[in-house]
């Protein structure tokens, strides 16, 4: 079978279009034949070797996002069958409950296409505990997005956020995880407020369901724009993805009382917390999520019908090209990477 390997880390061309046997699943292992990969940011950050503080597994098959089909069990496996629509989850030892220290280093020692190979590969062979099913109504390319990208938007704005109808969400960006979030925030009745850089793509946030929308490049005091929208009241929940850069004035736009989820790195810079202190509002950091989370989540797009949005999807021969679109930073929601 074809995969993905990065020799080395450096630069996206070090992903590498390698060769190896079939795997075969142990007694509680399940082979999947994946049928598409979806990308993250901190896909980008594995291959230039930017992330986990530097340690990289030689040899890595990248990418935690992945979906396929079961196409054979081992004896002892019973919560999947062959023929089995799946995904695989983020930490594949996240069962279930919150963030303890005895369980974080094995949950984080299990992260795939990080700590332990990933999915971008024509076969994988996963624990059956390490697994969910998709919804019926998405496809193998919708239901990649979800494990790493939708789990922690659903963490942040559902359990984290407790997100009621009426409330606000400011969501930074449309990236994969903004664009979730945005879709998880509506569904729960909430108003939408978000930032982007590109015109067109504040165009299609307000036509997914944004209310109200500041473009952070052309008004970078955005905060302002944010407060006006609220009626100087600020946001009940920022889904923070932007890191040290942008939490100043995510802390300006959050109400009293309210909350911040701290997601993402993409920036950096100084930060006075004085102002949470005053506000009494809450900082979270948010590591993706269980499997209890992602089943859960599975549920309300179920029954919601909820579709991913999907920017583009490559073919698995395009996979250093899927990367450089993903550095472009010029997508809106998710990008796939088709496989068999
Ligand atoms: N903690 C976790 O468990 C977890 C899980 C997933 C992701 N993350 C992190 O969350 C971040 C987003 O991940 P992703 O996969 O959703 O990324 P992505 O799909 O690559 O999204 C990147 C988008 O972020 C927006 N952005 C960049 N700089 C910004 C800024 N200064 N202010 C506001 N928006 C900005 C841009 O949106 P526009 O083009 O619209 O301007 C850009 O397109 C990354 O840092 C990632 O590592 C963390």
């Amino acid at each position: 079978m074809k995969l993905y390997r990065i020799p080395e880390p450096g630069a996206i061309e070090n992903l590498t279009l390698a060769e190896a046997p079939d795997p075969a699943p142990g007694d509680d292992e399940v082979l999947i034949r994946v049928r598409a990969v979806s990308l993250n940011f901190r896909d980008l950050m594995v291959v230039r070797g930017t992330y986990g503080r530097g340690r990289h597994r030689p040899n890595l098959v990248p990418c935690s996002d992945g979906a396929g089909e079961v196409i054979a069990i081992g004896n002892q496996v019973s919560r999947v069958k062959v023929g089995d629509r799946v995904a695989g989850i983020f930490m594949q030892k996240w069962i279930a409950g919150g963030v303890t220290a005895e369980g974080a280093p094995q949950a984080g020692a299990s992260a795939l296409g990080g700590a332990i190979d990933g999915m971008l590969a024509e076969q994988v062979v996963l624990h059956e505990d390490g697994l969910v099913h998709l919804p019926e109504h998405l496809s193998y390319e919708e239901g990649s997005t979800l494990p790493c990208a939708a789990v922690t938007a659903w963490h942040a704005v559902v359990d984290f956020g407790r997100t009621r109808a009426g409330e606000t969400v400011l969501v930074l960006g449309t990236g994969g995880v903004s664009i979730f979030a945005l879709q998880f925030a509506r569904m729960h009745g909430a108003r939408v407020i978000a930032t982007s850089s590109h015109e067109e793509k504040i165009r299609r946030a307000h036509a997914l369901g944004a209310d109200a929308t500041v473009n952070y490049k052309s008004f970078p005091e955005w905060q302002h724009g944010v407060l006006e929208a609220t009626a100087k009241r600020g946001v009940d929940l920022v889904v923070e993805v932007g890191g040290a850069g942008t939490l100043p004035r995510s802390i300006d736009s959050v109400r009293f009382g309210g909350k911040i989820a701290l997601i993402g790195v993409l920036t950096s810079g100084e930060i006075n917390p004085a102002m949470l202190m005053r506000k009494s509002a809450t900082l979270q950091g948010i590591y993706v999520g269980s499997r209890e989370m992602f089943l859960a989540m599975n549920r309300a797009i179920a029954l919601h019908k909820m579709r991913p949005v999907i920017d583009r999807v490559f073919e698995f021969d395009q996979a250093q090209e899927a990367y450089r679109h993903l550095a472009s930073a010029s997508h809106f929601g998710k990008l796939v990477i088709r496989v068999g």
